[in-house]
């Protein structure tokens, strides 16, 4: 079977739960403060990897205890961090996360994720092969994502591309990755006309997720495949564990509706728990 291959950000969440949210100039008391290792990119090799074997990341951290926490993280829930960078004299990534009203409010530093550079990725994809599937989101500089879809599809291999956190995205881009993964607010961003529209297309290649509702695309109609309601404690990590599960069900050669289905069932599992990875599910939660 193929290898996954994450490309992205790995950070520590400080994270602190609120019954009110501040104005500007406003001091509020919050009700909990905690710390655990995040990152969209880090977030993915995990939900992956609790799934399936052979998920590597590519990323940086610093050189400093969250560092440390962060490799120490991934290896525990079997992600292989050979192609993990330590740069001297950089801060790992942090995310400062509110989690207010069932919902989650993110200021990300990237720091050590600004190194996931062109130059440092494309020598390590060296060690993969035409079939691999990689995964990448917005919380690494651009050019290292255009490059590495071009390298992609130079060397037979599949891109999801989750555009998370929006960022205006080249046409040229989304016509070479294999699969496209917004939710609907970074659809409605991405396209200049209605998700509907944009669906139809991109057949088979954009896939928008409504969270409990499900995720669309478009085969010969659109098709929604029906999400799962969970009791909710936190969101954060929900998007990507849908996406981590997606990798998985593809690498298996599940056709794209089963795909969607089972990352649909995963995502779910995710929210039912504090923190990104806190309640990301495993192979036998999903059987
Ligand atoms: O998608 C959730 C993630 O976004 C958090 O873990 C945080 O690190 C931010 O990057």
């Amino acid at each position: 079977m193929g290898k996954i291959i994450v490309i992205g950000s790995a950070s520590i969440d400080l994270v602190v739960q609120t019954e009110i949210l501040p104005e500007a100039g406003e001091t509020v008391m919050g009700s909990s403060f905690f710390t655990n290792p995040g990152g969209k990119g880090a977030n993915q090799a995990v939900a992956a990897a609790r799934l399936s074997n052979e998920v590597y990341m590519i990323g940086a951290v610093g050189d400093d205890d969250n560092g440390k926490h962060i490799l120490s993280n991934l290896e525990q829930n079997n992600v292989n961090t050979t192609y993990m960078d330590i740069i001297k004299n950089e801060k790992s990534g942090t995310a400062h996360i509110t989690l207010f009203d069932d919902d989650n409010r993110i200021i990300v530093v990237p720091a050590s994720n600004n190194y996931v550079t062109a130059e440092s990725v494309l020598p390590k994809l060296k060690n993969f092969s035409a079939g691999d599937i990689i995964v990448m989101q917005h919380e690494i500089p651009e050019s290292t994502i255009q490059a590495v879809v071009d390298y992609a599809i130079d060397h037979g291999m599949k891109v999801i591309l989750n555009p998370a956190p929006y960022r205006k995205l080249d046409k040229a881009i989304i016509d070479k990755v294999t699969w496209l993964t917004p939710n609907e607010t970074e659809s409605e961003l991405l396209f200049d006309y209605q998700v509907d529209d944009a669906l139809k297309a991109y057949p088979h290649k954009l896939i928008v997720t409504k969270g409990a509702s499900g995720a669309m695309y478009y085969s010969d109609s659109q098709q929604l495949v029906e999400g799962y309601k969970k009791q909710v404690i936190d969101t954060t990590g929900a998007g990507d564990t849908f996406n981590g599960a997606l990798a998985v069900a593809l690498i298996e050669n599940k056709p794209l509706e089963q795909a969607v289905a089972f990352a649909n069932l995963a995502g779910s599992y995710s929210v039912t728990g504090l923190g990104a990875q806190g309640a990301m599910p495993y192979r036998k939660d999903l059987e």
